[in-house]
């Protein structure tokens, strides 16, 4: 059988696609690009923006016509939108064979063989129903540490769900609650990872600081899972996405100190500069909190890149609120952060409680504006590091977005890769490089990378 897997949403997604691949491979199953070529066409789905969701509706759209043209096809819905939706999309789009909750994936084998006899939803049990974290891990312990979604490096889930509920956001609704897993599976992982190769792992959690794991009267935290993972041979670089600014204690910004493998990078989203949106998004924390956090972060931690989320036009923005998200852009100085326009969640206090009245024209000039004010920080920040060297780890061919004028001399492309600090670097260099690491002089900026060339090669 042949599978076409595509995957939306967050690095989360990303994991769980590369779990399933190895279970459809491990089922005989082979996996392909073209969607043309499949006899089971898989979409692991996001709900985190409208947009998101509407993408998935036009996939379905296209491959229920296929199917109802003659072919003999299993379509499948995995992921938050399969969770969000359920039986809906059952009936929405005749054609769907498999919903898929994001924590039933274990079972997608199962549901694919049982497709003839006729579609079936299996969702995730209801969030009252809190699960002891026992089985949830299932997928990660089964994965194949020597294909990662880059060569080299590897996605490592720490933490499942969310329990923050903020306002505008349908997470903890797709997700469950918040569970965190057993740091020995967690280190099973990382040192079978480490063994396939792999010398980057970003450590996964919707709030990845607040990963708490308790077991017979002892609780370990993230600095302590740092700590162990540091002392894992091979592993070279660890990052850990994404953090949650009112948990953010200083045992973890001083692992970031103290541990060589731990990254000089905090992705710490603030979501607005304003205190009143902070208080009707439900965030918990106040603007000044946060800016004594950054401050804290950076006074500890030397070298340090921060980076962020926001959002704009959340209901009752008004410009001054927005200018206060300016003003917190250019006081972060954030390497770069992900701006995104209010879109209102079925079912999140948000939607049900209030009035989406930022209008669209307003969203998007609002947008535009932390656009240009985050260009320009970048640009600060990079053109800073013109002179210096930095290591990094090689991705791939860069893409087009990063591309510079100039090509590559035979033999070589213009390839991408990340420092320790998440920035991202474009250079030529071979092929083989991928997956390694390159000490690149940084020769010029713009605001979405540094351009360099290599000094040596490892
Ligand atoms: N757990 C992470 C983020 C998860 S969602 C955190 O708490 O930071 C990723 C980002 O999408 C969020 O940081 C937020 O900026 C954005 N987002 C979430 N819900 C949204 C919505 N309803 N409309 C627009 N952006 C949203
Ligand atoms: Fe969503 Fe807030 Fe949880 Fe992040 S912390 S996933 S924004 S509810
Ligand atoms: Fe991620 Fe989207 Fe789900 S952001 S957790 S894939 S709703």
């Amino acid at each position: 059988m042949k599978v076409y897997l595509e995957t939306m949403g967050c690095q989360m997604n990303s994991l769980d696609s590369e779990l399933v691949e190895a279970m459809l491979r491990r089922a005989g199953m082979e996996r392909v690009d073209e969607p043309r070529a499949a006899d089971v066409l898989l979409y692991n789905t996001c709900s985190v923006r409208q947009h998101a969701e509407d993408k998935v509706h036009s996939r379905l759209g296209w491959a229920c016509r296929r199917k109802s043209g003659g072919r003999p096809l299993v379509i499948g819905v995995l992921g938050c939108m399969a969770q969000r939706l359920g039986e809906e999309l059952l009936r929405r789009h005749p054609g769907v064979d498999i919903v898929c909750g994001p924590g039933q994936l274990a079972e997608l084998i199962k549901l694919i063989e049982a497709a003839p006899s006729g579609p079936r939803a299996l969702l995730d049990p209801p969030r009252r129903q809190v699960p002891d974290g026992r089985g949830l891990d299932r997928l990660d312990r089964r994965r194949d540490a020597t294909r990662t979604h880059r060569p080299g490096q590897a996605y490592v889930r720490i933490l499942r769900g969310c329990n923050k509920f903020c306002a505008y956001c349908v997470v903890p609704f797709v997700r469950g609650p918040e569970v965190s897993r057993s740091p020995r599976s967690i280190l099973d992982e990382v040192r079978r990872l480490a063994d396939a190769g792999v010398t980057q792992v970003t450590l996964l959690g919707q709030t990845v600081n607040s990963y708490c794991h308790s077991e017979g009267g002892r609780t370990t935290r993230l600095a302590e899972l740092l700590t162990r993972i540091d002392a894992v041979d091979g592993i070279r670089r660890v990052h850990f996405i994404t953090n949650y600014p009112a948990e953010m204690d200083r045992t973890i910004l001083e692992a970031m100190r103290d541990l060589e493998t731990v990254c000089e990078y905090l992705h710490v989203p603030a979501q607005s500069g304003s205190d009143r949106v902070l208080k009707a998004m439900g965030r918990h924390y106040t603007r000044s909190q946060y800016d004594e956090l950054i401050d804290q972060a950076r006074q500890l931690v030397p070298g340090l890149a921060v980076s962020g989320d926001f959002i704009v036009g959340f209901p009752g923005e008004t410009d001054a609120d927005h200018a206060a998200s300016v003003d917190l852009i250019r006081r972060s100085r954030y390497k770069n952060s992900f701006l995104f326009k209010y879109s209102p969640r079925p079912a999140t206090a948000a939607a049900r409680r209030l009035t989406d009245d930022v209008g669209n024209e307003e969203k998007r000039r609002r947008h535009q504006g932390l656009l240009a004010v985050q260009g320009e920080v970048s640009l600060v920040d990079h053109r800073a590091r013109i002179g210096g060297t930095v290591e990094v780890l090689v991705e791939g061919p860069s893409v087009r977005s990063n591309r510079q004028p100039v090509p590559a001399p035979p033999g070589q492309r213009q390839l991408t890769g990340r420092t320790r600090t998440d920035h991202i670097v474009v250079f030529n260099a071979p092929d083989e490089l991928v997956g390694r690491y390159v000490r690149v002089s940084v020769e010029a900026a713009t605001p979405l990378t540094l351009i360099g060339r290599t000094e040596d090669r490892e």
